[in-house]
């Protein structure tokens, strides 16, 4: 028998009981006459005692034992002496009367505990030890328990789990395919989904009603630390709904992850901020609502004073700091100025004006205006005494979204996030469509297959900028978690989005034939949504990165350094899918 319980069960009420034990040793304090062990297993750590008196026979097969040994103990529990209220077990200790060793451990390259003194890339080369580490145990663990919550709810609302294929054709979702060359038609390649969007569309036609899947998506784009080239969604799609009743299905599914994973209950509805609304307040379509900072539009106060740079300016916007005016020093502030100045961030510059607390005013711009114009617009946005305004001009979308990571550099530098709380809402009312400089047309802001609001329908010939979607995003502190849309059920609009999007009809009929050719059979009104399971347990386990939450990740640059992947094929098999490889031409 290897045991009779787990490394993480025994308490007090166990002692002089005989166990058996297995685990690995964690670590080895030899006192000469004593020794002591902790053995390690998924579930917790147990200490083991050994001693010349009680155990002389074993102590020198202990005296061999090294971190990460895989042992079999045979002992009995006792009190200790020197309790440990840091760990469940803490009470007890075994006292060891058989030691097997059934395996022997090289030296681990880093220590494997909580606080590991690894470097990320030995962290990755050796996943399997980092993944003995109790901190990536609990949080596979927790995402493991999402998950069953997740199927629980869905289940209960009547969806069902049908798996979709992953050797496809193209789907866009705006990011590159990873494309697998086949071998029986040369020439020619699948594609891995970036999502199953197209098949969950059709399993409506098909009349499965409520459908999901705890899916791999895979994306070949570029990498930040909340994306990886293959992730996990829960897909979700829905016939004869409207956006409200998708929204509120799950709505219902976040409240009971939030209830049943980490004790939160929510009683009142998320914020549904429209589109337009989140990017004029907060600069971005993905606020980060546990601080407030919103943005004030300022255009109308500051032009027509001949401020050059304000007059020639499309917008003006400006953030309000409560109560610190005085702790923005002139250091501090070209601190703020160099940071929006940054090219990710793109304003060109910072203005701002301080309200003193003794009531005066300074400001960057006081040559410009007089204090009257000022006190206005103190007065407009109810500043305070020893509130400060800092103001970004420029192009509308551009300063907005530098107003918006302003915002977040602020509440981050001033300690105004607070990490123990979560602000869930939905940002609905997308556009349909975006300009893209770069090709010099539109592109699909959700995907192709969203639906135009009904009463937008006649501006796709118009004036396809100012079309709303039924679109949404669900967004947590400040992450976009999920998005979904009502879809296209009718031939002709699909047509007719594609038409815009600048797809020629043959085009159309190219890519997604077989969506149009499935319209012309009774395709149901349906709507979904997908959410990045990656995201949803990163931000529940409180991990900056979704690596941290991933059994086996790919590393910043995309490789895996554990298995070496990308790595080349063998000539063989290039021959045999027809493939050669060019020379690197840079
Ligand atoms: P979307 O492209 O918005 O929608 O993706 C849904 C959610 O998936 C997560 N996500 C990612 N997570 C980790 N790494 C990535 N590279 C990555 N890319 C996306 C995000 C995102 O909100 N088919 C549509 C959904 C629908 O319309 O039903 C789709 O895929 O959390």
């Amino acid at each position: 028998m290897y045991r009779t319980h787990t490394c993480g069960e025994l308490r007090i009420a166990d002692v002089n009981k005989e166990v058996v034990l297995s685990g690995w040793v964690q670590k080895i304090r030899d006192l000469g006459s004593v020794i002591f062990i902790d053995l390690r297993d998924r579930y917790g750590i147990t200490q083991l005692y050994f001693d010349n008196v009680l155990n002389p026979d074993i102590m020198d097969l202990a005296r061999k034992l090294g971190r990460e040994y895989v042992l079999r103990i045979k002992g009995t529990v006792r009190e200790r002496e020197s309790k440990n209220p840091n760990i469940p077990t803490g009470d007890i200790e075994v006292v060891v009367k058989e030691l097997e060793i059934l395996n022997e451990s090289e030296v681990p390259p880093f220590t494997i505990e909580e606080n590991t003194d690894g470097g990320e890339e030995i962290l990755m080369k050796y996943r399997y030890l980092d993944l003995r580490r109790p901190n990536l145990q609990r949080a596979l663990l927790l995402r493991y328990e999402m998950a069953k919550e997740i199927r629980n709810y869905l289940d209960s609302q009547r969806f069902v789990e049908i798996e979709t294929p992953f050797l496809i054709k193209s789907t866009p979702e705006g990011a590159r395919d990873f494309i697998v060359p086949s071998r029986l038609y040369r020439g020619s390649f699948y594609a891995l989904p970036q999502s199953p969007q197209l098949f969950k569309q059709l399993l409506m036609v098909a009349g499965y009603d409520r459908y999901f899947q705890i899916v791999k998506c895979f994306r070949d784009e570029d990498f930040r630390a909340d994306r990886q080239p293959e992730f996990t969604q829960i897909d979700c799609e829905l016939s004869f709904v409207t956006q409200d009743d998708i929204i509120n299905i799950f709505e219902g599914l976040a409240k009971h992850l939030f209830k049943k994973i980490k004790g939160i209950e929510f009683n009142e509805a998320f914020p549904r901020i429209p589109y337009s609304e989140a990017i004029e307040k907060y600069g971005t379509d993905k606020p980060d609502l546990r601080f407030d900072l919103v943005i004030n539009d300022l255009t109308k106060q500051l032009q027509g004073y001949g401020f050059k740079v304000f007059d020639a300016a499309e917008y003006i916007g400006g953030i309000k700091v409560e109560s610190k005016a005085d702790t923005y020093s002139r250091k501090k502030i070209d601190q703020l100025t160099d940071f929006v100045k940054r090219p990710q961030v793109g304003a060109k510059g910072l203005a701002w004006i301080k309200y003193n607390a003794d009531g005066s005013i300074k400001s960057s711009i006081d040559k410009f205006y007089t204090e009257e114009v000022l006190r206005n617009v103190l007065s407009d946005i109810n500043a305070q005494p020893n509130d400060i305004v800092f103001i970004i001009s420029g192009p509308k979308q551009q300063s907005l979204k530098a107003l918006g990571e302003l915002r977040l550099e602020i509440a981050r530098s001033l300690g105004l996030i607070d990490e123990n709380i979560y602000k869930p809402l939905w940002v609905v009312d997308f556009p349909m469509f975006e300009w893209d400089e770069e090709d010099q047309r539109y592109k699909a802001m959700h995907h192709p297959f969203t639906s135009p609001k009904e009463q937008d329908i006649d501006l796709l010939d118009t004036d396809p900028g100012k079309v709303r979607a039924n679109a949404y995003d669900f967004v947590i502190n400040g992450v976009e978690i999920g998005g979904g849309s009502i879809r296209i059920h009718k031939r002709d609009v699909q047509e007719k989005v594609f038409e815009a999007l600048g797809l020629s009809k043959e085009e159309a009929q190219e890519k997604f034939g077989f969506l149009l050719e499935a319209f012309k059979y009774g395709a149901p009104p349906h709507g979904g949504i997908a959410f990045g399971f990656d995201r949803w347990v990163a931000i529940f386990n409180g991990s900056k990165s979704i690596k941290d939450v991933i059994a086996f990740p790919k590393n910043s640059a995309g490789r895996d350094l554990m298995l070496d992947a990308p790595s080349p094929v063998s000539p063989g098999q290039l021959e045999e899918l027809g493939i050669e490889i060019k020379p690197d031409t840079e």
